[in-house]
């Protein structure tokens, strides 16, 4: 495989276009993030990290526009507009945050933005939970109480693609993004025969969350969902009943998967996308070997609800 041109530090965001701005900030505000910046065709989310925003919908047909990646520095902007092939040059990002960013295309047709020096925020207050359990009791004198509201999303944690050509999607994003495989997924008969690939960003000695870009082989390409990290596990359990109470559409949860080990719960937006809030994550670094497992020990929940068909379908163009 070929060295990567740069290696992304994190993923920054999201770029849907939605034909009502009214109802998209009405899922997202109920999904848990808050309106940064609305102009009269563009809303910018944040969550309650530093990041200025996580979620862009652009007015206008729904269709999945850009996944965003964050670069380590502006040489490596200028490094890939150089190296990859079809890229932008370095353009500035003329809007609210600012920065400046090189679009490309995937493998499979797909733009992604890699950005730099786009604006941090103040952190907004969270509430976590102190959680007393059979080990451990910190909470002394402390009533817990968690009120009806939306979860606060923290930031985003990952982006997932379903692809007829995994190598090739896998490959692709090795190349240009710089990741690397956490553990690959093949047909139960045949170690050759890849089914998914959860990929981390690289950054050596440092801990990193289990995936931040996953690939699923399917017959259709397109986005299968998009993932968000939320404060805890009661959180999560009051963002999904906040949710259901607004009426929004289940998809799958809550559960914990197998690999990455995340608490998941699946939503769709108005439109079909799929939005994921998870919380506590696997964080792995240079020091652990990347895994090989079958599908049996690979794709599944270790508690809760196994992934329905609908869930395997997704992919959003
Ligand atoms: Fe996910």
């Amino acid at each position: 495989m070929q060295d990567p041109i740069i290696k992304v530090r994190d993923v920054a965001w999201i770029r849907l276009g939605s034909p009502d701005l009214d109802q998209a900030e009405r899922f997202l505000t109920d999904f848990g993030l808050v309106r940064q910046v609305r102009t009269e065709d563009r809303l910018y989310m944040r969550g309650t990290g530093e990041a200025h925003h996580l979620h862009i919908t652009e007015c206008g047909p729904d269709r999945v526009l850009a996944v965003g990646f964050h670069a380590d520095s502006e040489a490596d902007l200028h490094r890939l507009a150089a190296h990859a092939a079809g890229a932008s040059g370095v353009e500035d990002l003329n809007e609210p945050g600012g920065g400046k960013r090189v679009r490309l295309k995937d493998h499979n047709g797909f733009t992604m933005e890699v950005v730099h020096g786009v604006a941090t925020v103040a952190t907004l207050p969270e509430r976590h939970s102190v959680l007393n359990t059979g080990a451990d009791r910190p909470r002394l004198g402390q009533l817990q109480r968690i009120e009806p509201r939306p979860c606060q999303v923290k930031r985003m944690g990952h982006a997932v693609f379903s692809t007829p050509d995994i190598e090739g999607s896998v490959a692709w994003a090795h190349r240009h993004l710089g990741f690397v495989v956490s553990e690959h997924v093949h047909a139960e008969d045949n170690p050759d025969f890849l089914l998914a690939s959860f990929n981390r960003a690289d950054r050596g000695e440092e801990f990193v969350d289990h995936h931040i870009m996953m690939f699923g082989r399917h017959s259709r390409a397109g986005l299968n969902h998009i993932s968000y990290e939320v404060q805890d596990m009661d959180d999560l359990h009051a963002g999904h009943d906040w949710l259901k109470s607004q009426g929004h559409y289940h998809l799958w949860g809550i559960g914990r998967h197998l690999l990455g080990s995340q608490v998941f719960d699946y939503w769709k937006d108005p439109w079909g996308r799929v939005h994921e809030h998870w919380t506590d994550t696997d964080v792995l670094n240079a020091a652990v070997a990347p895994r090989k497992l079958p599908k049996s020990q690979g794709l599944k929940s270790q508690w809760g609800p196994q992934a329905p068909q609908e869930f395997r379908e997704a992919a959003s163009v």
